[in-house]
Protein backbone atom coordinates (compact mmCIF):
# COMPACT_ATOMS: atom_id res chain seq x y z
CA UNK A 1 0.00 0.00 0.00
CA UNK A 2 1.01 3.59 -0.78
CA UNK A 3 0.74 5.88 1.96
CA UNK A 4 1.20 9.49 1.17
CA UNK A 5 1.70 12.59 3.48
CA UNK A 6 1.68 16.56 2.47
CA UNK A 7 3.77 18.52 4.24
CA UNK A 8 4.74 22.59 3.36
CA UNK A 9 6.96 25.42 3.47
CA UNK A 10 7.71 28.79 2.19
CA UNK A 11 10.76 29.84 0.19
CA UNK A 12 12.46 32.48 -1.93
CA UNK A 13 14.48 32.20 -4.77
CA UNK A 14 15.47 34.07 -8.06
CA UNK A 15 15.83 31.26 -11.41
CA UNK A 16 19.31 31.91 -12.23
CA UNK A 17 21.94 30.17 -14.06
CA UNK A 18 25.38 31.68 -13.26
CA UNK A 19 27.01 30.62 -16.16
CA UNK A 20 25.30 32.49 -18.34
CA UNK A 21 24.86 36.45 -18.54
CA UNK A 22 21.89 37.91 -17.67
CA UNK A 23 20.34 38.56 -20.75
CA UNK A 24 19.90 35.10 -21.60
CA UNK A 25 18.71 34.40 -17.82
CA UNK A 26 16.34 37.31 -18.44
CA UNK A 27 15.32 35.02 -21.69
CA UNK A 28 15.36 31.58 -20.34
CA UNK A 29 13.70 32.31 -17.31
CA UNK A 30 11.64 35.89 -17.35
CA UNK A 31 10.04 37.38 -14.50
CA UNK A 32 11.49 34.25 -12.69
CA UNK A 33 14.72 36.03 -13.02
CA UNK A 34 13.90 39.13 -11.75
CA UNK A 35 16.86 40.36 -9.70
CA UNK A 36 15.65 40.61 -6.36
CA UNK A 37 13.60 36.97 -6.14
CA UNK A 38 9.84 35.81 -5.59
CA UNK A 39 8.39 33.37 -2.76
CA UNK A 40 6.11 30.30 -3.21
CA UNK A 41 4.32 27.94 -0.43
CA UNK A 42 5.68 24.49 -1.46
CA UNK A 43 3.58 21.78 -0.80
CA UNK A 44 5.62 18.76 -0.46
CA UNK A 45 3.69 15.15 -0.45
CA UNK A 46 6.29 12.22 0.37
CA UNK A 47 4.77 8.72 -0.60
CA UNK A 48 5.93 5.27 1.32
CA UNK A 49 5.50 1.94 0.26
CA UNK A 50 4.93 -1.12 1.58
CA UNK A 51 2.80 -3.90 3.59
CA UNK A 52 0.34 -3.17 6.02
CA UNK A 53 1.87 -4.01 9.24
CA UNK A 54 -0.64 -7.30 10.22
CA UNK A 55 -0.49 -5.98 14.21
CA UNK A 56 -0.81 -2.41 14.20
CA UNK A 57 -1.99 -1.78 10.86
CA UNK A 58 -0.20 0.93 9.70
CA UNK A 59 2.27 0.78 6.82
CA UNK A 60 4.52 3.45 8.57
CA UNK A 61 4.58 5.31 12.10
CA UNK A 62 3.54 8.76 10.52
CA UNK A 63 5.11 10.46 13.48
CA UNK A 64 8.10 8.98 11.98
CA UNK A 65 8.00 10.36 9.31
CA UNK A 66 7.06 13.91 10.59
CA UNK A 67 10.52 13.61 12.11
CA UNK A 68 12.49 12.68 9.08
CA UNK A 69 11.03 15.28 7.08
CA UNK A 70 11.17 17.97 9.33
CA UNK A 71 14.87 17.20 9.96
CA UNK A 72 15.70 16.16 6.08
CA UNK A 73 13.71 19.24 4.58
CA UNK A 74 11.72 21.73 6.56
CA UNK A 75 14.75 22.84 8.62
CA UNK A 76 16.54 23.12 5.55
CA UNK A 77 14.28 24.99 3.45
CA UNK A 78 11.72 26.62 5.59
CA UNK A 79 11.74 30.33 4.94
CA UNK A 80 14.94 30.25 3.19
CA UNK A 81 16.21 32.22 0.23
CA UNK A 82 17.49 29.30 -1.92
CA UNK A 83 20.57 30.96 -3.69
CA UNK A 84 22.06 32.37 -0.41
CA UNK A 85 21.29 29.84 1.79
CA UNK A 86 21.42 26.55 -0.05
CA UNK A 87 24.92 25.62 -1.12
CA UNK A 88 24.02 23.26 -3.95
CA UNK A 89 21.87 26.28 -5.49
CA UNK A 90 24.87 28.80 -5.27
CA UNK A 91 25.97 27.85 -8.94
CA UNK A 92 22.81 25.48 -10.16
CA UNK A 93 19.74 27.48 -11.07
CA UNK A 94 17.13 26.68 -8.12
CA UNK A 95 14.09 25.22 -10.28
CA UNK A 96 12.01 23.33 -8.42
CA UNK A 97 12.98 19.99 -10.37
CA UNK A 98 16.47 20.49 -8.54
CA UNK A 99 14.75 21.42 -5.13
CA UNK A 100 13.19 18.00 -5.84
CA UNK A 101 15.98 16.34 -6.65
CA UNK A 102 17.81 17.59 -3.91
CA UNK A 103 14.95 17.21 -1.33
CA UNK A 104 14.86 13.47 -2.43
CA UNK A 105 18.58 13.07 -1.86
CA UNK A 106 18.35 13.97 1.57
CA UNK A 107 15.22 12.09 2.55
CA UNK A 108 17.18 8.73 0.37
CA UNK A 109 19.95 9.52 3.13
CA UNK A 110 18.18 9.29 5.93
CA UNK A 111 15.50 7.04 5.58
CA UNK A 112 17.04 3.90 5.66
CA UNK A 113 17.85 5.13 9.50
CA UNK A 114 14.48 6.22 10.45
CA UNK A 115 13.04 3.05 8.62
CA UNK A 116 15.29 -0.12 8.63
CA UNK A 117 12.91 -2.49 8.37
CA UNK A 118 11.02 -0.29 5.67
CA UNK A 119 8.50 0.94 3.98
CA UNK A 120 10.86 2.66 1.25
CA UNK A 121 10.58 5.78 0.08
CA UNK A 122 8.46 5.40 -3.13
CA UNK A 123 7.86 8.88 -4.30
CA UNK A 124 7.83 12.54 -4.24
CA UNK A 125 5.76 15.46 -5.53
CA UNK A 126 6.27 19.21 -4.91
CA UNK A 127 3.84 21.41 -5.97
CA UNK A 128 5.58 25.03 -6.80
CA UNK A 129 2.15 26.55 -7.54
CA UNK A 130 -1.75 25.56 -8.09
CA UNK A 131 -0.14 24.67 -11.76
CA UNK A 132 3.00 23.29 -11.32
CA UNK A 133 4.01 20.35 -9.53
CA UNK A 134 6.76 17.45 -10.10
CA UNK A 135 7.25 14.52 -8.85
CA UNK A 136 10.18 11.85 -8.46
CA UNK A 137 9.94 8.13 -8.37
CA UNK A 138 11.97 5.30 -7.01
CA UNK A 139 12.73 3.59 -10.12
CA UNK A 140 14.25 7.11 -11.96
NI1 LIG B 1 9.57 30.85 -8.69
Amino acid sequence: MRVSRRYRFCASHRLRAAALPESDNARIYGKCSNPHGHGHDYLLEVSAEGPVDCFTGRVLNLASLDVLVRRAVLETFDHRNLNLEIPEFSEAPPTSENLARLIWRRLVEDWGQVFPAGPRLARIRLEETRRNSFEIMEEE
